[in-house]
């Protein structure tokens, strides 16, 4: 018996041995997360520091490092689901850029890589290689209540419970999408550039500058992410992203001045026929300076079909370092992406944005590709105004209620872009036999214009139903003023 555990451990060596040497083993396991990316492998070649340099972008043959691994990711490229930035960690290493990008740290991206595997990796004595700060080491302090789902980049929903109690979501409550690190600005220095890329024509303005020379406007707002809701959709069918519940959505009283009275001062006229797009880059970069950023239609800053926004205050009180302080743009009844945080330039032009996340995300694909690689980004295009949706946050899913009890109040919420304003809502507990109208509550508004087309924000609504005898499906069936 004595001998019997050495024995087995070095069977158990002789196994691991050979499941490291064999590659198609290697990526199996590395696919059911059993082996991570990057480990020493006793078959493959080690390279050195200046051989990975060598291989930089401009190399015929590209080469990135991950721990101990060197990959040959010239073949690759293109099929990359975030486009050209993997050359960032051309001749270097990428574990900095997946500290930004932290979705790679998943066993399917392991497997993928491994696959690319062409040896290992020696560092110099000296190396600098891997002397990287975190990227997220100054971000803000966060509200212990807010549903995280995921720390780095930051990205958080609106507890359940707090959803719905108020038209109005507090600063703190508000749901959170940050796609980068926060970046750290001083507002006391801070300029918006401006440039009008048909007249070649370039301004800049302070923030005090903003405050002082235009009339200042507060509207309540709703902003929604494009995947508010997916976790549900992911129970149809898997798909992918963050799995947002029902509050991936807020609203708050934004203030700022009209984007539309900015443009006017430095004679920007947006009625000339040349301009067809307004882009807005923030602050927030990657590790190679590459900047989050989206456009919208002209149009929709126009006095005929919007209220766009320069927002320096939320809920009356500097915007938060969440959301975009000390100013960004809010672009009302279009999607969140395009309401650009930490705003540091605007750009009219006749193109859309170029950014990634204009381009290559945040749009609608078809229903038949299943994977994201597969998407040709160009044939779509990308989303602006919200569709009419509604969701019902209380009960919460999993609330124990008293049968004992006649009624029971259902509260949630509804929400149309486009500036449409919801007329009705009813609520069913009988899958849709009996439908009870529901008591709308809406944000009052001292700027508002008039309602119907320019309602920016959710109705927040109540109803109470009768107690189902039976298990039944419960659902809302809204109408909108278009
Ligand atoms: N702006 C910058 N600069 N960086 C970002 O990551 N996220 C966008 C948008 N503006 C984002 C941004 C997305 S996808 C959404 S839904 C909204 O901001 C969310 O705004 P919030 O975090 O204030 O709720």
């Amino acid at each position: 018996m004595k001998f019997l555990f050495p024995l087995f451990m070095l069977f158990f060596f002789k196994a691991y041995e050979m499941f490291v040497d064999d590659r198609t083993a290697y990526c199996e396991a590395a696919k059911e997360n059993k082996v991570p990316a990057g480990l020493f492998r006793k078959d493959l070649p080690t390279f050195t520091e200046a051989q990975l340099k060598e291989h930089g972008k401009t190399a015929s043959r590209i080469w990135v490092a991950y721990k101990e691994g060197v990959y040959d990711i010239t073949d690759f490229v293109k099929a990359h689901p975030g486009g050209d930035k993997i050359l960032m960690g051309a001749g270097s290493t990428i574990e900095a850029f997946w500290q930004v990008y932290p979705v790679h740290h998943k066993p399917e991206t392991f497997a993928i890589l491994e696959k690319h595997r062409i040896g290992n990796l020696k560092l110099d004595p000296e190396s600098k290689l891997r002397d990287v700060n975190d990227p997220f080491a100054h971000e803000p302090k966060r509200h212990p209540l807010l549903n995280v789902l995921s720390q780095k980049p930051f990205n958080a929903e609106t507890p359940k419970e707090l959803s719905v109690a108020n038209v109005i979501t507090p600063n703190e409550l508000h749901f959170v999408r940050n796609h980068l690190p926060v970046p750290q600005i001083d507002a006391s220095t801070f300029e918006l550039e401006i440039e009008n890329k048909l007249t070649n024509q370039k301004f800049k303005i302070k923030l005090s500058e903003l405050k002082e020379k235009f009339e200042q406007h507060t509207i309540p707002v709703t902003l929604q992410c494009s995947g508010n809701k997916r976790k549900f959709m992911n129970e149809y069918e898997p798909v992918q992203g963050l799995m947002w519940d029902v509050n991936g959505i807020s609203t708050a009283n934004w203030t700022g001045v009209w984007l539309r009275d900015v443009l006017a001062h430095f004679q920007i006229d947006l009625k000339d026929a040349k301009i067809a797009h307004v882009q807005f880059d923030g602050l927030d970069t990657d590790p190679t300076g590459s900047k989050y950023g989206a456009s919208v239609p002209k149009e929709k800053v126009m006095n005929e079909f919007g209220d766009v926004l320069l927002a320096f205050k939320m809920n009356h009180a500097d915007i938060p370092a969440d959301h975009g302080y000390p100013l960004r743009v809010i672009v009302p009844g279009v999607t969140g992406a395009r309401s650009v945080k930490w705003l540091r330039k605007i750009t009219l032009s006749n193109v859309e944005s170029d950014s990634h996340w204009q381009q290559n995300d945040y749009k609608l694909l078809a229903p038949s590709i299943k994977n994201i690689k597969e998407a040709n980004f160009g044939e779509y295009k990308a989303i602006q105004e919200t569709a009419v949706q509604s969701a019902i946050c209380e009960p919460v899913a999993g609330a124990q209620l008293d049968r004992e009890d006649s009624s029971f109040t259902v509260k949630g919420y509804a929400f149309s872009g486009g500036g449409n304003a919801i007329r009705n809502v009813y609520v069913s507990v009988d899958d849709g036999k009996n439908w009870h109208l529901a008591e709308l509550k809406r944000a009052t508004n001292s700027d508002a214009a008039p309602r119907d087309y320019r309602e920016w924000a959710w109705t927040v609504w109540e109803c109470d139903v009768p107690m189902p005898s039976d298990a039944a499906v419960c659902g809302s069936w809204i109408t909108t003023s278009r």
